[in-house]
């Protein structure tokens, strides 16, 4: 039983605040999680309570949220058998009772269901992926590993937010975890040589000044190279454009906000497919507006027989998105971010509809991340097959490989690595 929830205002690793949550139990048992934070967040996601006050971290404080965790939170879960996570997170929802969680904080549920979670997983004995997934969580998942930072994620002059490397052709996580390391070595020395920055965005991949955004895919592919292994068989590349970041003056009108180079929803799908057909681009995430259904329905139909098509701002992990989505033909995989939806149930409800449906998954961080490493539990336990979490710098994205690593050897010969399988279509 929950005996106490505490929740307390802690830092992200861009040093905003953010929300960590303790549930205690009567045994003495201590689970514990925080929520993440994202800076290309879309307009339909559950909401983040900030307290607004200009005097504290420039108004980003969370102590209302937390103070929400200390006390409607509390009331609610204490008492309660922290085994049902489902009805645990259907009474937070209740004793919310807004649809965006915008009266607590979705910030404040999402730590709790997340330490929730972590107590039951301590006090039934049981790995956190083996308690949320049961024996069938056996899948390590192909890391989509961003190396090379723009967008609102670095002030550098490259317009699309993620370059990132999948690993397909390893045959297990650890090595594919490796060859990524090298890669990444590989493109520092690229750049270093080119008199190019090596500093680090926010998840980590390098932000360099390039002139266009092809010439990040271009260093990319050398630095593979010159690692050692082959674009297009050891390694595919993976864009996130998170287009919704690219609004423009007009309805309809896409503007890059670096470049200032515009587009319509045609031209820009035009553009994904010329890069599509010229590099081994075998995923694209958000390559179009969150509101622009009727695009992704073209895209859809333009580019989803041959590559991945994520909608991460499309579908904000929400189910009744996701089914509008799964209905019209949008995209053919989703992005999954707990804090996205605000609670442990909700979000392994999306992941259940996207598998039926014979939509990737792909567990996510956001670029403000902690400590916590719930996601590489949670990729396991629901055989999401894909991991989005950051480059192999900054020990928040480090950590969540680090945990996989020791699954991968706890789980021993029944685990599974699916290399280029995870990107192939399949139905769960
Ligand atoms: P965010 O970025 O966490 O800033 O939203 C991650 C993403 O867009 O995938
Ligand atoms: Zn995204």
């Amino acid at each position: 039983k929950i005996a106490e929830v505490k929740g307390r205002e802690i830092l992200d690793s861009r040093g905003n605040p953010t929300v960590q949550a303790d549930v205690i139990l009567e045994n003495g048992t201590v689970g514990r999680g925080s929520s993440p934070s994202g800076a290309s967040t879309g307009q339909f996601e559950a909401l983040e309570l900030r307290d607004g006050d200009a005097k504290r971290f420039g108004g980003k404080g969370v102590q209302t949220a937390a103070a929400h965790v200390d006390h409607t939170l509390a009331a609610t879960l204490c008492g309660e058998n922290v085994l049902e996570q489902l009805a645990l997170d259907r009474a937070m929802v209740q004793a919310d009772g807004t649809p965006d969680k915008s009266k607590l904080g979705a910030n404040a549920i999402l730590a709790v269901s997340l330490a929730t979670a972590a107590a039951a997983a301590v006090t039934t004995g049981l790995p956190l992926y083996r308690y949320l997934g049961g024996v069938n969580g056996t899948t390590l998942p192909v890391p989509m590993m961003n190396i090379l930072n723009g967008g609102a994620h670095a002030a550098n002059t490259v317009d699309v937010q993620e370059f990132m490397i999948m690993p397909v052709g390893a045959d297990s996580f650890r090595e594919g975890l490796r060859w990524c390391a090298e890669v990444y070595h590989a493109l520092a020395a690229l750049l270093k040589k080119e008199g190019l920055s090596t500093a680090v965005g926010d998840e980590g991949g390098f932000a360099p000044d390039l002139p266009d955004d092809e010439t990040a895919i271009q260093y990319i592919i050398k630095a593979i190279e010159a690692a050692g292994y082959c674009p297009g068989s050891d390694f595919v590349l993976a864009l996130d454009a998170a287009a919704s970041e690219w609004k423009g003056a007009a309805a309809g009108e896409y503007r890059l906000p670096k470049s200032g180079r515009t587009f319509t929803s045609a031209t820009l799908i035009a553009h994904w497919q010329k890069l599509v057909e010229t590099y081994p681009i075998y995923s694209l995430e958000d390559g179009l507006d969150e509101e622009d259904w009727d695009g992704w329905q073209v895209l859809t139909q333009t580019l989803g027989n041959k590559i991945q098509l994520v909608g991460d701002d499309l579908f904000v992990t929400n189910s009744t998105r996701l089914a509008k989505g799964i209905a019209s033909g949008c995209g053919n995989a989703i992005l999954i971010k707990l804090n996205q939806i605000g609670s442990v149930a909700e979000t392994l409800a999306t992941i259940r509809l996207a598998q039926r449906a014979g939509y990737h998954t792909i567990v996510s961080h956001r670029s403000g991340e902690t400590e916590d490493t719930f996601i590489a539990d949670l990729a396991v336990a629901v055989n999401a097959g894909q991991i989005k979490t950051g480059a192999p710098n900054r020990s928040e994205r480090v950590a969540k490989y680090n945990r996989l690593l020791q699954i991968e050897e706890e789980l021993g010969p029944v685990s599974q690595y699916l290399g280029i399988q995870a990107l192939a279509n399949r139905v769960n």
